[in-house]
């Protein structure tokens, strides 16, 4: 009786959230088509137009209702300010929607998204995200221009620092966890943003890593590689995609319409809007497949893209070619359709301005910088540690030498895209071991070297201060600009003359502990062994120091892994970890095998890995049936004990091999991951279940299809070091 009653109550709940949901829906469709009707063609293409920033043109255009939304505006103020002139002073007063880049933070600057990919802790990235999302609508932003979803598989690419790394599956997750972030559960909470999944797509893919360059790759590779990280995006809710600036295979990416129209809005049934990248319509110009900026319009929006950044490229001429029935008037008033849609999703209609008291101890509240201290903590990569040199010994420790141009860097710490981030706010890695240490270690700081210019004026400081301490601690790397857009590098290296001050410090004899500040991985064979360790620190926001002192000293013991593949040298790029085999697999006493004559093929350090002050054992790894059908579970577990004397934890990653495939399949997919707290000393069995769905790949048909046959299964703490095990899927015929 009483648990019928619980049943109905349950039920009655489900009946009216889902049509609830779906009542507020139907609503929101009848006042998109009500306020469509009232609109002239100058107002619809007004939707479509997003400017940045603002001036006295742009608001006399918003009052003519031929701006739709901004971005770059900043502050509470100026953004009520100017929703007043587009609610009060328009025709028909259709709130703006403003946007930002707030990518790894507003105020509150988190890891960049390469470094916080390398927690795994999709938990806490996605808090990240929300609190994010929190600062800037605070400050008057609905929209931010993130997360970035770009698979990358090349280090020369300078927004792979945005972006989660090279795995798909990985990098859906983190999708995933950063669009909830963002939006939250209901994107009318004014403490929301909506999201936009960047950049749509194969922009990571772009040729020799220079930005913005060609792409060309197959529609499988695309599916397979450059797809998935939008399609979890547009599972989890995301309301907006941004088109890229590359060409795929002879198309651009914002002209595309087999991406952007066949697959992200048919096949995929996304119903939210498309912008373009800034200027990404008008490009189609210089891609030389438009004549001018009209025609480029044309291709953009029948390609489907349904708003254009700072193109100038929808505008009223294009009224004619609707007339002359070169131009469709539907394309125009479904993009109109979906923007409205959204702003009445973000309850801008009820709810037009920012009330100002909710930015009141918002804005860097205690908690978020906790947060920022705990993802930084969890981005820390661990390259090495001979010796067990790391944690540092505090009882036998009396003075440390800090060298390096980034120990007492404000700057770099904030990484690329800071939003409102303040040099300010950030603690460096010579504040952070001095908050550590107070009276107790003597510090000895020498900045050593710029980090670009080859001055070797300040080498004797740096050595003087290297021979009167116990250990040093070198603080190298990149500067903030030299990742991010418009950032490619050519070479990897350490820049300037860095890696000269490492060989000579070394010549002092004394340990060298290496920490290293950079938004992408870099080529470190010419340091790797004149070091004793390395802590590989990236950009981790404002609270950059605190978190290497936390891992310097052990009060942290590091857990992070790479979501990128340490190449030896940029000449191995690009390399990634599920590569395909050949026909001539790399063995090194094969002549005619795939392989260089003048290095290894391995990687320095491959995708997953990372070390911890612990060690952790791995064993008995099993499959609970090694038979499946296409419909079964894999169930796999193994045994992962801390055989070291102190806590950590260990983010331990599954991969599969399809062995025989009517296609070639990669030698190694990851498929699942967890992070383990284990006690010292303590086991615990690991699970995984992953549906045979899952396993699924393009066919030689390209039909999306589990092939029965046999597979590996790996269980390890990255993707070199593993256990294997196999098992069979077998078809009911
Ligand atoms: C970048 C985008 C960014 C946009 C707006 C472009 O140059 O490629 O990622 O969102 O600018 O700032």
């Amino acid at each position: 009786m009483k648990l019928s009653f619980k049943i109905l109550l349950t039920l009655t709940l489900v009946i009216t959230v889902v049509f609830g949901q779906h009542l507020k829906d139907v609503e929101i469709e009848v006042k998109v088509n009500d306020l469509l009707r009232q609109m002239t063609f100058a107002e619809k293409v007004g939707q479509m137009t997003l400017f940045s920033g603002t001036n006295k043109r742009y608001e006399q255009m918003i009052r003519e209702g031929k701006i739709g939304s901004l971005l770059n505006v900043i502050g509470m103020e100026e953004n009520n300010r100017i929703q007043k002139i587009a609610i009060e002073e328009s025709r028909l007063g259709i709130p703006l929607v403003i946007g930002l880049d707030v990518i790894h933070g507003y105020r509150t600057i988190f890891p960049i998204p390469l470094a916080a990919s390398a927690s795994w802790d999709t938990v806490l990235i996605r808090r990240a995200a929300e609190i994010a999302a929190k600062e800037a609508a605070s400050a008057g932003i609905h929209w931010t221009f993130a997360p970035m979803v770009d698979i990358a598989r090349d280090a020369r690419w300078g927004r792979i620092a945005e972006g989660a790394g090279e795995d798909p599956f990985l990098g859906s997750a983190v999708s995933r966890a950063q669009v909830l972030g963002f939006q939250g559960e209901d994107l009318a909470d004014p403490l929301t943003l909506l999201a936009c999944a960047k950049h749509y797509v194969g922009y990571g893919a772009a040729e020799g890593g220079r930005d913005y360059n060609t792409v060309d790759f197959s529609e499988r590779t695309l599916r397979e590689i450059y797809l998935p990280s939008f399609r979890a995006a547009v599972d989890a809710g995301v309301g907006t995609l941004m088109s890229a600036f590359n060409e795929i295979g002879g198309v651009p990416a914002s002209a595309n319409q087999f991406t952007l129209r066949n697959i992200l809005k048919e096949e995929w049934g996304f119903d939210g809007f498309v912008v373009s990248d800034w200027n990404s319509i008008g490009e189609l110009v210089a891609h030389g497949i438009a004549k001018d900026r009209l025609e480029a319009g044309v291709k953009g929006l029948t390609a489907g893209i349904d708003m254009d950044m700072e193109g100038r490229c929808y505008t009223t001429d294009m009224e004619a070619l609707v007339a002359d029935g070169t131009l469709l008037e539907e394309l125009i008033d479904d993009a109109v359709r979906r923007i409205l849609r959204m702003k009445f999703k973000l309850g801008l209609f009820e709810h037009s301005y920012i009330d100002e008291n909710l930015q009141k101890g918002l804005i860097l509240h205690q908690d978020h910088i906790q947060t920022a201290l705990e993802l930084a903590r969890e981005s820390i990569v661990l390259l090495k540690n001979e010796d067990g040199v790391l944690p540092l010994n505090r009882k036998e420790l009396n003075t440390i030498a800090l060298i390096g141009p980034l120990a007492d860097d404000k700057d770099a710490p904030l990484g690329t895209w800071r939003c409102e981030g303040k040099r300010e706010d950030v603690i460096t890695v010579y504040e952070g071991l001095k908050n550590k240490f107070g009276n107790d270690v003597k510090i000895i700081y020498a900045k050593g070297c710029d980090v670009k210019n080859n001055s070797r004026s300040e080498f004797n400081k740096a050595l003087k201060a290297a021979r009167k301490a116990d250990i040093v601690v070198m603080v190298m790397g990149e500067s903030a600009d030299m990742s991010g857009e418009a950032a490619s590098r050519a070479n990897l290296n350490l820049p300037g003359v860095q890696a000269e001050l490492i060989n000579a410090i070394a010549e002092t004899k004394k340990p060298v502990v290496l920490v290293l500040m950079n938004g992408r991985p870099l080529t470190l064979s010419n340091v790797e062994s004149k070091v004793t360790a390395i802590v590989e620190s990236w950009h981790l926001g404002i609270q950059h120091g605190n978190a290497v002192a936390d891992v310097l000293t052990g009060d942290y013991n590091p857990s992070g892994k790479l979501t990128v593949t340490f190449p030896r040298s940029a000449g191995q790029i690009p390399i990634y970890y599920n590569h395909k085999n050949t026909g001539r697999p790399g063995d090194p006493d094969t002549k005619f095998s795939s392989k260089y004559i003048d290095l290894p093929s391995s990687p320095l350090y491959p995708f997953g890995y990372g070390l911890s002050y612990t060690k952790f054992k791995y064993s008995d790894i099993k499959v609970l049936n090694n038979r499946l059908l296409s419909t079964d579970e894999l169930v796999v577990s193994a045994n992962v004990k801390n055989t070291g004397k102190r806590a950590g934890d260990e983010v331990v990653q599954l991969y599969i091999r399809d062995i025989v495939g009517s296609v070639t399949r990669p030698v190694k997919e990851l498929k699942g991951f967890q992070r383990v707290a284990l006690e010292a000393g303590e086991q615990k069995t690991v699970q995984f279940r992953v549906s045979v769905q899952e396993l699924s790949f393009y066919d030689s048909d390209m039909k999306y299809t589990v092939e029965p046959g046999n597979f590996s299964v790996m269980i390890g703490g990255n993707s070199v070091e593993v256990l294997t095990t196999d098992f069979k899927v077998v078809s009911l015929k």
